[in-house]
């Protein structure tokens, strides 16, 4: 989120607290799920009969309206201005900030011998007064995003819970410990949620 910011996209991040909690701006979440493309594979390549890997020809940014109920149908542009959940202008912004995601975070992780597959990012409304911005919030992690290893072709992300394929916490600490971001006495250094005045 920080080097996001840095970049010029805005985010609901102020700080991290520790490990495990984050200090955060409260915002309106915009009611879509924004999922970024860029290898078939999961629903789109179950969707459209495409072999899984197989690189698409240009990223592919996709909607799905968040909804547990109706189990988060895929929505058109028509569909999200029609129902108001935003306005063609937010769209614009919304696509625009999820590409450069998009470029940023394909560079960050090819860097660790990281392939970035797809990724689902949601956005918030920070209010000043009558005014807002649309910024990006939730969170960017293997739970959202799909990583596979470059040479190996190896999923370090959730999918290897979805599919019951074993090592997940394994798969998770080598994606912090490649991004360096994991203590090195590994996981058990984490400090646990401090109380925050
Ligand atoms: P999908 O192929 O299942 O549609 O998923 C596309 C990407 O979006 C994948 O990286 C996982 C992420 N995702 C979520 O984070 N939450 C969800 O509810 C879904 C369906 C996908």
């Amino acid at each position: 989120m920080l080097r996001l910011g840095e970049i010029g996209v805005p985010t609901h991040f102020v700080r991290r607290l520790n490990m495990r909690e984050q200090l955060v701006r409260e915002v309106e979440i915009i009611p879509l799920e924004v999922v970024v493309r860029n290898v078939a594979a999961g629903s789109l390549a179950q969707r459209f009969g495409l072999t899984e890997g197989t690189p698409l020809p240009r990223s592919v940014v996709e909607y799905y309206f968040k909804s547990h109920s109706l189990e988060d149908p895929m929505v058109s542009e028509e569909h999200i201005t029609a129902f108001g959940w935003a306005t063609p202008m937010d769209l614009d912004e919304i696509m625009s900030m999820a590409l450069r995601i998009n470029d940023f975070l394909s560079g960050l992780f090819i860097g660790i011998g990281l392939k970035l597959v797809d990724f689902r990012l949601e956005f918030g409304r920070l209010y000043n007064g009558d005014e807002f911005q649309i910024v990006l919030a939730d969170e960017i992690s293997p739970d959202n995003c799909r990583l596979w290893d470059v040479k190996t072709g190896e999923r370090l992300d959730k999918d290897r819970f979805r599919r019951d394929l074993g090592n997940v916490e394994e798969a998770y600490q080598e994606v912090a410990r490649r991004l360096g971001i994991l203590p090195e006495g590994g996981p058990r250094d984490f400090q646990g949620p401090a109380i925050m005045q």
